[in-house]
């Protein structure tokens, strides 16, 4: 289970809600394994990606009101991501017959979230604490 403790959050309701439930949705999914219920992986992967994808969105258009400098930098981040959520969603679909894509996805799914999504988020969590003192976020 993963649990996004102080260390995660950018302290920015509207994107730490989007992380949150990020995690929720990877908890569903690793409860399902774990209840041998990993047939129900599918339809939650999916949801998953379509989730983290307009999370992206939100984000971006966030980052380009409040004139992020490495906006373009982040935004290809996250074009970088597809591959990998691709792959996630072939993993899911074998999930209900083969351990090793249970693995596979618990595995991955935790590093996407924790690794991919959210720590380097944090790179831009003090612009957007500054930004927010000025009211400007
Ligand atoms: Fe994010
Ligand atoms: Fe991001």
């Amino acid at each position: 289970m993963v649990e996004l403790t102080p260390s995660f959050l950018l302290e920015y309701d509207a994107l730490d809600r989007d992380h949150r439930r990020l995690a929720d949705i990877v908890n569903q999914v690793v409860k399902a394994i774990d209840d041998g219920e990993a047939e129900k992986c599918e339809d939650l992967v999916i949801g998953l990606v379509k989730s983290a994808k307009s999370h992206f969105a939100n984000e971006e258009t966030l980052l380009v009101k409040i004139g992020y400098p490495n906006v373009k930098k982040h935004q290809a981040h996250h074009r970088s991501l597809n591959t990998k959520m691709d792959h996630m969603i072939e993993f899911a679909k074998m999930a209900g017959e083969n351990q090793m894509a249970r693995d596979s996805l618990r595995k991955e799914l935790v590093f996407f979230l924790m690794d991919d999504v959210i720590t380097v988020d944090m790179e831009f969590k003090n612009f957007i604490a500054e930004k927010a003192k000025a009211g400007k976020a």
